[in-house]
């Protein structure tokens, strides 16, 4: 299995050119099921999960087509693809195909709109905590399908097709609500998705189903209401640029020093993130050609953080930050309340040199001077990518194992840090 070997304490100067969101490309991709007719998607990142999910995809019969690079097209941009769904030949979503990745669970509201029938795997738990899709059910249940639990399988059907309804989650849910949004689409009449999450890649999906045809509007609030239509179109769309990506590379500037401009970001995506990392002391401004993070010899401030739904501060930076306080001068307190255990990077850490102290969902960081290269391995994207940023900054020698987490999610990592100096290696083994 690949490794990635660090020699930390460069610091980072250059440009990171900033992919498109892993996790509004997922939702926009499962779209594609809603229609007969073409759907393209630009600046789409070249990563394990776009293609594990085209995989799925295809098993259900969408035809799934990369376009080749244009002339002029710099070599970095995001890739071109068209999914066609003209016929759907198996409503099923295996067990093997949606255990690997837990969002192609959401095949199950397109499929079930379209098809008025499906047959999807439950996911399953991850690294990260149990994750039920309680939710998930009984909004389907409440636009009037009929589901039952079958041998592991969510058998869901809607024999006369979807009925507009009001589905309140008790809870913010990502994934729930792209799902229920996707099948309002098509359903007879009105829905209303009360506490509806206000992810910016909730609002990307609500644009390019816009653009299919769709009739969405209080995408961003957290109410969304859809009127059903009979049937939507081919289009479009650009995914939106990474804000969990953008985030991590300005928390590894804040950590080494330097100064970086992350092409092509948008600061409206994390504002609170950004707001945080400006208290720890890295300076942070925005431009037309995206955000420029800076960090001088001045120390790193301890800043306290609690995850939250968006506009808060988001989970999947919180071991990132994690990392930077490491290294703070001072305490400082991380509060996860998205996921029930997502501080397996703790321990890791731990063997770089931190000093952390896990009490229920907050953890205590004691900042230290130096944190020195250690072996280390992670279980989850967010989580391999925090040792990453603190292998940058340790002294000596850090090797990540199980570096397929990173591939999930970050595109071309090491080439990307590389370019601004730091000195990482892939090992093949
Ligand atoms: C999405 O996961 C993201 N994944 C996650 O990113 C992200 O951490 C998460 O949203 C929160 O922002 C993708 O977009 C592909 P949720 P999702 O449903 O939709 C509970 C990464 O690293 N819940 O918003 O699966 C759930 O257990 C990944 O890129 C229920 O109880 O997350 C959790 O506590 C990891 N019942 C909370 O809601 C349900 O039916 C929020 O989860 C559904 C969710």
């Amino acid at each position: 299995m690949d490794s990635i070997r660090i020699t930390g304490g460069n610091e980072l100067h250059g440009v990171i050119p900033i992919s498109g969101a892993k996790n509004a490309a997922l939702p926009l991709m499962i779209a594609a099921l809603l229609t007969d007719e073409t759907l393209t998607l630009s600046n789409v990142p070249r990563l394990r999960d776009v293609a594990q999910l085209s995989h799925i995809l295809s098993n259900h019969g969408v035809d799934y087509a990369v376009n080749g690079k244009r002339n002029g097209q710099h070599a970095l941009a995001g890739q071109t693809i068209s999914l066609t769904a003209r016929e759907i030949v198996d409503t099923t979503a295996p067990y093997e195909l949606v255990s690997k990745m837990r969002a192609s669970f959401w095949v199950i509201g397109p499929m079930v709109a379209r098809m008025h029938e499906a047959r999807v795997s439950l996911p399953g738990g991850c690294a990260i905590g149990t994750r039920p899709v309680d939710f998930f059910i009984e909004g389907l249940t409440a636009l009037g399908a009929e589901i039952e639990i079958e041998g592991g399988y969510v058998v869901v059907r809607a024999p006369g097709g979807l009925k507009g309804a009001r589905v309140e989650f008790p809870k913010v849910s990502v994934g729930a609500t792209h799902t229920i949004m996707m099948a309002a689409t098509l359903a007879d009449g009105e829905t209303e998705i009360v506490n509806a999450a206000r992810e910016p890649e909730v609002v990307d999906l609500a644009k390019c189903l816009r653009a299919m045809g769709a009739q969405i509007e209080g995408e961003g609030t957290s109410v969304i209401r859809i009127q059903g239509v009979k049937r939507l179109h081919g289009a479009h769309h650009a995914v939106l640029p990474d804000r969990i990506e953008t985030g991590t590379y300005a928390m590894a500037v804040a950590m080494t020093g330097g100064d970086v401009l992350l092409q092509g970001a948008r600061g409206d995506l994390l504002d609170t993130a950004l707001e945080t990392l400006r208290q720890t002391g890295a300076q942070i401004t925005e431009t037309a050609e995206g955000i420029k993070v800076y960090r001088n010899g001045n120390g790193i401030q301890p800043v306290d953080v609690t995850t939250e739904p968006f506009p808060g501060f988001p989970t999947d930076l919180q071991a990132q930050f994690m990392a930077l306080m490491t290294m703070a001068g001072g305490s400082s307190r991380i509060t996860e309340t998205i996921f029930e255990n997502r501080f397996m990077h703790v321990q890791e850490l731990a063997r770089l040199g931190a000093q952390i102290h896990v009490d229920g969902h907050t953890a205590t960081v004691d900042g230290v001077s130096t944190l020195r290269g250690a072996p280390v391995m992670a279980t989850d994207l967010r989580a391999s990518v925090s040792l990453v940023i603190a292998g940058l900054a340790a002294k000596g020698e850090t090797t990540v194992s199980r570096v397929y987490h990173l591939d999930r999610g970050f595109e071309r990592l090491e080439d990307k840090l590389t370019h601004c100096g730091a000195n990482i290696q892939r090992i093949s083994a």
